[in-house]
């Protein structure tokens, strides 16, 4: 793992994992986690994840929903392996409830806000659910989004402060098959959702359409290089410099000492030497390196193709002579 990613490792608090592929998956694991991130079409987004596989994106600028998605959270390789500000990919198929305005309005469904003040979030310390804080039109609001089930987003209102008028909130309903409201809330016309001035509270469930597409993950990465650095550059340098396992540099058509059963054998490291070392790591084990720890197995977590391009990223490395 480079240092890269380790530095963002330590910005945020949940872990991230290197899969076998060029993702770099952001888990969420029993708490939710609440990553401010750059997406296509949205410089600042707070993306969430929920535990349970529940993920939703937010728009501080607006003050809204934009879209949810079931599964995994977010690919994080972007930020990892670019120059950073790069957009994040959210996994999973995205479902569309954002419009392109701010959705709550205050009076009339049509009276577009002229003030929204987004004042950040309150995390729940138990379990990390996050609230978002805005004012639009000078009226305080809490909003919180909850899923209790497959295809299923709650989406809650609060008002700390009594209001004069209703508002109104407003969504892209093409995705939404079924939507339910807590007491005394009612839908003007399909998208928007009434709540009397005397509502401090306001729930809107919405079940969402089944949907055809499914989630399928990006081909995994055949780069030997970014498989090196994420699998093999913990334990072996390219500069000689010695780690757990020996350095590659200068690997390729070296002599080789190694201790195969017991016997000590002269090898040279060519393809089959190395193709060896990665498949069978205790197989033959370096002069020297008896103690230390044991290389691990990498044939559970890269496929042949991966493995093809580490063997000819180590044949292709240069001499440190040259
Ligand atoms: C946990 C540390 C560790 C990781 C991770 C690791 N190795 Fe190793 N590797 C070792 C150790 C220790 C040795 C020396 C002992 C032996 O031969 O098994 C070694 C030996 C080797 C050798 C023989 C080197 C020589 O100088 O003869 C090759 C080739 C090799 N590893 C390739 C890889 C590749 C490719 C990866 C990534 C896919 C990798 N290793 C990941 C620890 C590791």
């Amino acid at each position: 793992m480079n240092r890269q990613v380790l530095a963002v490792l330590l910005l945020i608090s949940c872990s991230t994992t290197a899969f076998a592929g060029e993702q770099f998956d952001i888990e969420v694991t029993d708490r939710a986690v609440v990553q401010r991130c750059v997406t296509k079409g949205l410089p600042r987004s707070i993306a969430v994840g929920m535990p349970g596989g529940f993920n939703y994106l937010f728009d501080p600028v607006r003050c809204r929903l934009v879209s949810v998605w079931f599964g995994d959270f977010l690919d994080f390789r972007p930020e990892a392996t670019g120059r950073g500000g790069q957009p994040l990919v959210p996994l999973g198929v995205r479902r569309n409830l954002g419009t392109a305005e701010v959705p709550i309005r205050i009076g009339a469904e049509d009276r577009i806000p002229e003030a929204v003040e987004f004042a950040g979030y309150r995390i729940e310390p138990a379990t990390g659910i996050p609230a978002f804080l805005f004012a639009v039109d000078g009226v305080p609001i809490e909003q919180r989004v909850l899923s209790f089930g497959p295809g299923q987003v709650t989406i809650e209102l609060a008002f700390p402060t009594p209001g004069t008028q209703p508002r109104l909130y407003c969504m892209e309903m093409t995705a939404v098959e079924q939507c339910e409201l807590s007491d005394r809330l009612e839908q003007p016309a399909a998208g928007f959702v009434r709540i009397p001035a005397t509502e401090s509270w306001a729930q809107i469930r919405l079940q969402l359409k089944p949907t055809k597409e499914s989630f399928v993950r990006q081909q995994p990465t055949t780069n030997g290089r970014l498989l090196y650095a994420v699998h093999c550059m913990s334990c072996h340098t390219l500069d000689g410099g010695k780690r757990i396992g020996p350095s590659f540099a200068d690997l390729w058509t070296a002599p080789r000492i190694v201790s195969r059963n017991g016997q000590l054998e002269s090898m040279v490291a060519d393809e089959a030497y190395v193709r060896e070392s990665i498949l069978k790591p205790q197989a033959a084990i370096v002069k020297g390196y008896e103690n230390a720890n044991r290389m691990v197995d990498i044939t559970q977590t890269l496929n042949e193709q991966q493995i093809e391009a580490l063997v000819a990223f180590l044949k292709g490395l240069k001499p440190s002579g040259s």
